[in-house]
């Protein structure tokens, strides 16, 4: 595997590759790497002729300074997981890199980037694009794997790619769980013993509150999860909304929508998890 820390070296290693008609994919990701990013390389891999990885844990999209300064670090570990997945190219830049100045961009993304997430993690969207859109230019990737566990990331950046015109296609992953339902994410790594125990009782919830469609109400469905997994003293439920899947607006009625999801952050502790769930009705 190709390790490059520098926009320079990625762009001449792909220059090689797309002179021979190589298809990038790109998988950006923040490290801490597990079983849910690795399934995004595969996707990449049998999808495309590249797969590049990169690996930045972005300062902007941090709303709360200690949150980014507890974000799990693994470099050695994610580098040989890579390798071994198969991953062609790494692309591990350095905040001076990827800032070399303030980025003063502010994105506008209109509802899509003002519900959940957008309420409760002010300016992280927009630090989101500011570094996907650095990413996706240093890249120039056919295609880009998400992770549907961030259901909101996907359409904001969806957003962006439309608004920017950039000729990358987007291409949305499902998501991997642990053995007990709880969605893989970096940071179960900071979950103590006790709170890695509880945290299976969101996805739980979240697949029970299916057999409740549609013969409870939204706001039935809504009160259930709330309250269950409120009612767990280690949890306690930021926002659990259900939204249109294409649209993101809350609706009040299962007939509003083909596309019912609910998408939920709870905290665990200190740690903050998100998860969702797509509704038949
Ligand atoms: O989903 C993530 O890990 C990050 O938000 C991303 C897309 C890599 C941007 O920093």
């Amino acid at each position: 595997m190709e390790i490059v820390n520098s926009v320079k070296d990625l762009k001449n290693y792909l220059a090689k590759e797309k002179l021979h008609g190589q298809r990038i994919g790109f998988v950006p990701t923040m490290g801490a790497l597990h079983e849910g990013h690795l399934s995004l390389v595969r996707h990449c891999l049998a999808e495309n002729d590249i797969c590049v990885t990169s690996i930045f844990v972005n300062p902007t999209q941090f709303n709360d300074k200690n949150d980014l300064d507890a974000y799990p670090r693994t470099p050695e570990k994610d580098c040989l997981l890579l390798e071994s997945a198969g991953c062609h190219c790494l692309f591990a830049p350095s905040g001076e890199e990827m800032y070399p100045e303030p980025d003063t961009r502010v994105f506008d993304f209109g509802l899509i980037g003002k519900v959940m997430e957008g309420r409760y993690r002010p300016g992280h969207f927009n630090g989101v694009a500011q570094i996907v859109s650095k990413l996706f230019e240093a890249v120039g990737a056919d295609r880009a794997y998400f992770g549907e566990k961030d259901f909101q990331q996907i359409a904001v950046i969806r957003e962006m790619v439309r608004q920017m015109d950039m000729p990358v296609q987007i291409v949305a992953c499902p998501i991997l769980r642990e053995a007990d339902g709880l969605a893989m994410s970096s940071r179960n790594q900071r979950l103590t013993g006790e709170q890695r125990q509880k945290a299976p009782l969101i996805a739980q919830t979240l697949k029970e509150s299916l057999n409740f469609v549609p013969d409870k109400t939204v706001q039935e469905v809504r009160d259930f999860v709330v309250h269950r997994l409120n009612s767990e003293a280690l949890l306690s439920v930021e926002y659990f909304e259900i939204v249109d899947g294409y649209t993101l607006m809350p609706v009040d009625n299962w007939r509003e929508t083909t596309y019912p999801v609910g998408c939920i952050a709870v905290f665990c502790g200190k740690v903050r998890l998100i998860d969702n769930i797509m509704y038949k009705n």
